[in-house]
Formats: C-alpha cells, sequence, structure tokens
C-alpha cells in the first residue's frame, strides 16, 4: 500500500492535533494517534488517563474505537505521534488491538517533533498474533 506525500503529512498533521488533545496528567506523556481508513479518511485519538491508572487508553486504542464508532473498520496505516527524541512504539495491548483491525504488512508509523520517523509492518510489531482465525481452529 502506498502512501502519497499528502496523506501522510495529514496523518502527521492530525496525530500531532490529537496529541494536544491528550488528558494525561498522571504521566504528562502526551500521545496522538491518527489512521487511514480504507476509504481514505483520516480518525484521530489521543491518550486519556484516569485517577484509577490502570482505565488509561492509549492513543491508539482510542483512535481504533474512534473510526469504529464513525463506521470504519478496516485501515491502511496509522501513525503515533509524541514529542520524545526516542520515538514511541505501540504498547503491547495496543499491537492486539491494531492486529485486530490491521493486514499484517500494514505499516504503523512513529514520528515526533523533530520529524524523525520509524516504521513496522504489524507482522514485526506481534508475530505469531492471536487473531480472529485463532478462534475458529476448534
Ligand atoms: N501510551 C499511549 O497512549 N500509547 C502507547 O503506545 C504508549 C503509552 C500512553 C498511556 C499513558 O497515558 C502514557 O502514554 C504513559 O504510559
Amino acid at each position: 500500500m502506498s502512501l502519497s506525500n499528502k496523506q501522510k503529512t495529514a496523518l502527521i498533521q492530525q496525530a500531532k492535533q490529537a496529541f494536544n488533545r491528550a488528558y494525561a496528567p498522571y504521566s504528562n506523556f502526551h500521545v496522538g494517534a491518527a489512521a487511514l481508513t480504507t476509504n481514505d479518511t483520516i480518525v484521530s485519538g489521543c491518550n486519556v488517563e484516569n485517577a484509577s491508572y490502570g482505565l488509561t487508553v492509549c492513543a491508539e486504542r482510542n483512535c481504533i474505537a474512534q473510526a469504529v464508532i464513525q463506521g470504519q473498520q478496516t485501515f491502511k496505516t496509522l501513525v503515533i505521534y509524541t514529542e520524545e527524541k526516542k520515538l514511541t512504539p505501540p504498547c503491547g495491548a495496543c499491537r492486539q488491538v491494531i492486529v485486530e483491525f490491521f493486514e499484517s504488512d500494514s505499516i504503523i508509523m512513529a514520528v515526533n517533533h523533530l520529524n524523525d520517523t520509524k516504521e513496522w509492518t504489524v507482522a514485526q510489531l506481534l508475530p505469531d498474533a492471536f487473531t480472529p482465525k485463532d478462534l475458529l481452529s476448534k
């Protein structure tokens, strides 16, 4: 799947806007995510923390949930934006949720305020993942 420069710029811009809306008073670690759906719409999400810390939801999962709410369940790519020198990879829980909705060769990209980027395929992020297909193998 090839992404135009225009789409890439728009994804980063939306992920940055979501980053600015993060609710992260406990960690102060803001994260924004933006996903491009297979019908070329962009959906975004940010991390939302809670005083009961374990209820925190990451930007990537909120982004995917927001897409599902809008009727979009298939995706081309997802961008994670932080303002960290070390690019932010998706956490383990988010990797599992990404696997549910993205193709194994889809690209997940981390980007920061310095415009550094790092890319992974979904399969690289979570090899030998448990997927909906495993539920059918009885
Ligand atoms: N966080 C994300 O939003 N995405 C990740 O993939 C890594 C972690 C959030 C959760 C929490 O609000 C903060 O970053 C620190 O862990």
